[in-house]
């Protein structure tokens, strides 16, 4: 199973960037073609039965499974001022081992990535430690010359925050909002929504525990914030794109609308509870909060009926200090990108979830979604992105094992069955089996291509 290393010809710059999986079950959109993958210069090119490795490394993927790299578009890497809770090297060092060979990193950092130097600087930085492929998303910002240098810069949406916009946005005022989108249909950039309208909140809820806090942002909230956007959406035929919705009515509601509002669902409010936030507290805190379990089920069955467009980890660390503070100080958000796919391979493995509308949810609709036109395929000409599954290994959830700086997990302890074995990322091997083989500064930074 370790990979052999063998000297490879052509582009000697690239020559790092040449690898054949042998024998593996390939994944073809609809079902499993036995072959080997031949990826040259960080490019597919070709698949096939039979393959010769030539002077090429190869590996042998001998009864594991090839799926396209998987895509989370909802990360906070942090780095720059909250490196200390993760950097782009410790993050995407988790991508990597949880089958991730693209991230989109969100905007609310130290500084903010509110403007295009901010997003460069962030880019270069990337580019010194990134495992993986990472592209950024930007603040949503009123002013529609900084929309489209944002845009121009590459981000790949403008996040509105409505519990806390980062800019001075008065998320009460309609206009404002409707100002916003028509700026961003006009840079041709999406923007993407954290649907809590938090605003009519009439009194502060009581936070003697993380039950009250949860129940102080109420499922209306959602509900509330999606048809208000909704409805502005359809004025202004702008892309929305909602992140980790926690209601299946949500789901419903995006659905009957047009295909450029999508939906996006996390793993942790399709597995837990409220039960869970009560029984782990800290571990388990993370907005929008968790809801009860007939709402979780709800939203589970809805996902797995193909309601949702993307499941991302929103992959939120922070350190154990932050986050065991009392209710109402402890920080929200729960490190995601290292339990995703085993989470998500579980429910196969039940017959909860097909393997095909995993690919979708994980792969195919996120990089629709947001323009990455040459990743999510195993055909020839895409990007060499691969993972390698083995569906039937049973693993346990041990957060002192996480690569993310975030050593803790509201899954802790919980068996899975389905996991990863390897990541490839433009022809390289950067994880195998338990090891971080990629050094830091190998993952390309993408900038997005929605106007060209
Ligand atoms: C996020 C974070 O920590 O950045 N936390 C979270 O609970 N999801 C913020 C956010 O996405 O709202
Ligand atoms: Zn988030």
């Amino acid at each position: 199973m370790a990979p052999q290393k063998k000297r490879a010809d052509s582009n000697p710059d690239l020559e790092d960037q040449n690898i054949l999986v042998k024998d593996a079950n390939i994944w073809t959109g609809h079902g499993f073609t036995r072959g080997s993958i031949l990826i040259e210069e960080g490019r597919i090119r070709k698949t096939s039965r039979r393959t010769d490795a030539g002077r090429h490394e190869a590996i042998d993927a001998s009864g594991l499974c090839a799926l396209p790299g998987l895509i989370d578009v909802h990360v906070h890497l942090r780095d720059m001022g909250l490196a200390y809770k993760e950097d782009f090297a410790t993050g995407t060092a988790a991508a990597a081992a949880g089958g991730f060979t693209t991230v989109l990193d969100m905007p609310n950092t130290l500084p903010p990535t509110d403007t295009p130097r901010r997003l460069v600087e962030k880019e270069r930085e990337a580019s010194k430690k990134a495992r993986v492929n990472i592209g950024f998303h930007a603040a949503a910002v009123p002013e529609a010359k900084t929309t489209q240098a944002l845009a121009r810069a590459g981000a790949f949406s403008l996040k509105l925050y409505m519990p806390k916009p980062i800019a001075p946005f008065n998320v009460e005022d309609d206009a404002q909002i409707r100002q916003l989108m028509n700026n961003a249909r006009e840079a041709r950039i999406p923007v993407t929504v954290h649907a809590e309208d938090i605003v009519s909140r009439k009194e502060t809820p009581a936070t003697d525990s993380f039950r009250q806090l949860a129940d102080g942002r109420p499922p209306i909230f959602e509900t509330r914030a999606v048809e208000r956007i909704v409805r502005i959406q359809r004025q202004t035929g702008c892309k929305v794109h909602f992140c980790h919705l926690t209601l299946k009515s949500s789901l419903d509601k995006i659905a009957a609308e047009s295909s450029s509002v999508t939906s996006e669902v996390t793993p942790h409010h399709l597995w837990l509870s409220q039960r869970v936030l009560e029984k782990v507290g800290w571990k388990a805190w993370m907005v929008p909060p968790l809801r009860s379990e007939a709402e979780r089920r709800r939203l589970l069955s809805a996902t797995c009926s193909g309601a949702s467009d993307v499941v991302a980890s929103d992959h939120a660390p922070h350190t154990v200090g932050e986050k065991e503070r009392q209710p109402g100080s402890s920080l929200p958000g729960v490190p995601g990108l290292e339990t995703e796919l085993p989470l998500m391979l579980t429910l196969v493995s039940k017959g909860t979830l097909n393997l095909s509308l995993l690919v979708k949810l994980l792969a195919d609709n996120p990089a629709r979604i947001f323009g990455l036109r040459s990743k999510a395929k195993l055909r020839p000409g895409y990007d060499g992105d691969v993972i390698l599954v083995d569906l039937k290994k049973r693993s346990r959830i041990d957060s002192s094992k996480f690569f993310s700086k975030a050593k803790f997990s509201p899954f802790d302890g919980m068996t899975t069955k389905g996991a990863l074995v390897s990541t490839i990322v433009s022809g390289r091997l950067v994880y195998h089996d338990g090891e971080m083989l990629g050094k830091e500064g190998c993952g390309p930074v993408l900038r997005s291509s929605f106007s060209s």
